[in-house]
């Protein structure tokens, strides 16, 4: 298989062909997916919540998504890697924005940046595009606006909010991005993006009509949620309780003095 590139994100969409996306954070499990075949790889935010145990993304910073972005880079061969932008490295202002997208392709190893929202967020997008960066947009739920959604909900409902997020999708794609993830809306305004954009819609909780789909990887493979799972995530993997159980013998083995056996001893 061939590097990916952002441009080859794009023909996928012109040429009719799914996206699939995993969000990866580590060396070794952005080897496995690549492995696997998946072809856009986002170093997303959701590190913070899902490897550091914050509360929310918010605290992340720029020097985080840098360590992890590099750990993913080390484990690729092909697959594109997007680093998201925490809150506060790109609203100040564009000339933020410009200099911490920098950081990421530069001491990263990020080949794409991802930035939420919308209408408001165009000329960011665009200073950023304007300098050979290329950028996705994310928009519908983003979780860095959460104390103004008050919690996470889905996000265009009525026909206003709907109006408000087709608003913002065209104006993010006229700004230059590059793709789009739709997260969180209603799965037939995610279809009407997708049909109105040239640009490739990634969805997550937003339905099949989407150009590609991403999931939290330590979502999808059963690592971080329990019965409070949210509804948009398929589980193909129960790891957790694979690991449970694999823990369980190993603490059984040492304390029985089954291990090290002769085998694991020099
Ligand atoms: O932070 C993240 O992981 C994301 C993706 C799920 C889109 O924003």
């Amino acid at each position: 298989m061939k590097k990916i590139t952002a441009v080859d994100i794009m023909k996928m969409k012109a040429e009719g062909r799914k996206i699939p996306v995993l969000t990866a954070y580590s060396a070794q499990m952005a080897k496995i997916l690549d492995e696997a075949g998946i072809a856009m790889f986002i170093v997303g935010d959701s590190a913070g919540m899902v490897e550091a145990g914050y509360e929310n993304t918010l605290p992340v910073t720029v020097d985080e998504i840098i360590y992890h972005t590099r750990a993913v880079a080390r484990g690729r061969q092909n697959a594109l890697i997007v680093s998201d932008m925490p809150f506060a490295s790109y609203q100040v202002s564009p000339e933020e924005a410009k200099r911490n997208a920098c950081r990421l392709i530069k001491e990263g190893g990020a080949e794409a940046v991802k930035l939420e929202g919308g209408k408001r967020m165009a000329n960011t997008v665009k200073a950023i595009a304007e300098i050979d960066i290329p950028v996705m947009g994310h928009i519908g739920l983003t979780p860095q606006s959460i104390h103004r959604m008050g919690g996470y909900r889905v996000q265009g409902k009525t026909r206003t909010d709907a109006e408000v997020i087709m608003e913002d999708a065209y104006a993010i794609a006229e700004a230059g991005a590059f793709s789009i993830v739709l997260e969180g809306i209603p799965g037939n305004l995610a279809k009407e993006i997708t049909e109105a954009l040239s640009i490739p819609t990634i969805g997550i909780g937003a339905g099949a009509g989407c150009d590609g789909q991403v999931l939290v990887v330590n979502d999808m493979l059963g690592l971080n949620c329990d019965a409070k799972c949210p509804k948009y995530v398929k589980k193909y993997a129960d790891l957790r309780t694979v690991i449970t159980k694999a823990v369980g013998e190993y603490i059984k083995d040492v304390e029985e003095g089954r291990f090290p056996s002769k085998e694991n001893t020099y």
